[in-house]
């Protein structure tokens, strides 16, 4: 499973890309906005940082606006990949995206038919939140059991990127159920090496080591 990082700061990025846990980048309004400064340039150093895709958001809401808008997105890097939020216009964009050879993440799936539509009208990626699913009660992972079944029943090619990771278990169970992606914030990348039992086995292994006879000499 190809691990993304969830992000638009630069610091985490190259933090990440230093632990060589990054096959790629997404990013949304959001994470942009909370950055405070051009998104332009942000945008354009993401692309260049990362040898993987990228996923830039469009704001568009009509097929032509979204189609225009990616048009330009693609201009930042060749691994720029183009986040169509899930409607019915934004299928619309998406063949005709795809129709021009540009790669698109349909955003925003809550339901395995989105999901579905998605896939038909040739995304590369479709991104179900799981995080958000899970925040009202619902099973965010059964979703997306329920998605890499239904690709697998009619072999699409539309690649499963699993969003809105909030814990470590949630890419246990992604992994699990062969999605093809996790895109991973930055506080979730950090807690996936720990175990308790590490710390404590590292403790007692270096507490030991100062009793070895001739160790440290
Ligand atoms: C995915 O591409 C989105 O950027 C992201 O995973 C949304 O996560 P959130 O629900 O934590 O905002």
């Amino acid at each position: 499973m190809r691990f993304f990082i969830d992000t638009a700061n630069l610091d985490e990025i190259r933090q990440a890309k230093k632990y060589g846990l990054i096959d790629g980048v997404t990013t949304n309004p959001s994470l942009f906005a909370k950055e405070q400064r051009d998104w332009k340039e942000l945008a354009a150093a993401i692309c260049k940082e990362v040898d993987g895709p990228v996923s830039l958001e469009v704001v568009g809401v009509t097929a032509d606006e979204m189609v225009a808008e990616a048009r330009e997105l693609v201009k930042f890097g060749s691994n720029v990949v183009v986040k169509i939020p899930m409607l019915m216009e934004g299928l619309v964009a998406v063949r005709q995206l795809t129709e021009m050879g540009i790669d698109t993440n349909v955003t925003l799936v809550f339901s395995p038919l989105q999901a579905l539509l998605a896939a038909k009208a040739g995304a590369t990626y479709v991104s179900p939140f799981v995080g958000r699913v899970d925040d009202i009660g619902s099973d965010g992972m059964e979703l997306v059991q329920q998605i890499v079944t239904i690709f697998s029943n009619y072999n699409y090619q539309t690649q499963v990127l699993v969003a809105s990771i909030r814990s470590p278990m949630h890419i246990v169970d992604a992994a699990l159920m062969g999605a093809d992606v996790s895109t991973i914030p930055y506080k979730v990348l950090e807690k996936l090496a720990q175990h308790p039992l590490t710390d404590k086995g590292l403790e007692a292994f270096l507490a030991d080591w100062k009793k070895t006879k001739g160790a440290g000499e």
